[in-house]
């Protein structure tokens, strides 16, 4: 099993780390893919996966995190980004949830650190909220200019429209799914996890946030995984063994990975 999206880095790890590995691997974890949202928290998953066979880094300025980034940071993004456990640039985006105010660096951030995946040949983890239509219209623009890429990223915790999803699909985008899948009302995104095809499907926690029903409210780790996993293969109405091969197959091709 796999975990496609967890911040082992987050403070919420700071005392209990090597416990929560060992549970990750206990129940049958082989490969955690550990993101940054800014440089501090980039490092950070460097160390950690420089440390840990098992787990690897992705590392980038996320769209929350551009108010506070200063011009040096891309730069040493790009510098990071040769590291040989730096499997990904992400997360990267655009949130106007939380960022209505930033909206033109935002936009200004992705841009260029979606250069820096193509110039270092690394897909992009996205996270995207409330911003679909720009970002839509970013990735299009970005693609006809630099061509399709078989391994252009995935959506982290997709939560949009079937429709949009449709579009990532066609821009080559691996989908994500995370704890939500599993909450009672969440029917567009178990709509989604239903139509997304296996060969593009990925699982995650984002731990230490969004825990899977029945855990929901609760510090997030990447043995919940099992939870999200299950609740695809109900949706899908295929074996839960058949949903795992497909992630990991999907993980290891898109992070360029040697699995086992
Ligand atoms: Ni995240």
């Amino acid at each position: 099993m796999i975990d496609s999206h967890a911040h082992l880095n987050d403070e919420a790890f700071i005392d209990n780390l090597d416990e929560v590995l060992l549970d990750a691997r206990k129940s049958g974890i082989k490969t955690i893919i550990c993101p940054g949202w800014d440089i501090e928290s980039s490092i950070k998953a460097i160390k950690i996966a420089e440390r840990e066979d098992d787990i690897y880094a992705s590392i980038g300025i996320h769209p929350e995190n551009v108010k506070d980034a200063k011009d040096e940071d891309l730069l040493k993004i790009e510098e990071l980004s040769s590291n040989k456990k730096v499997v990904a640039i992400g997360e990267i985006g655009l949130d106007y949830h939380y960022g209505k105010d930033t909206i033109e660096l935002q936009k200004e951030y992705l841009l260029k650190q979606l250069a820096l995946s193509t110039k270092k040949n690394l897909p992009v983890i996205i996270h995207l909220r409330e911003a679909t239509e720009d970002f839509l219209n970013i990735i299009k623009e970005y693609t006809e200019k630099n061509g399709k890429h078989e391994k252009i990223g995935v959506m982290h915790c997709y939560s949009g429209s079937t429709e949009t999803m449709k579009i990532l699909l066609d821009l080559g985008f691996y989908i994500s799914f995370g704890g939500p899948v599993t909450f009672k009302n969440a029917k567009t995104v178990k709509e989604t996890a239903l139509l997304c095809p296996l060969d593009r499907l990925l699982i995650e926690t984002d731990s230490p946030y969004l825990a899977p029903h029945p855990l929901r409210g609760t510090v997030n780790t990447p043995k919940n995984v099992s939870l999200v996993l299950k609740e695809i293969a109900k949706i899908k109405g295929i074996d839960e063994k058949i949903i795992e091969e497909n992630v990991e197959k999907n993980l290891y091709f898109l992070f360029n990975i040697k699995g086992e």
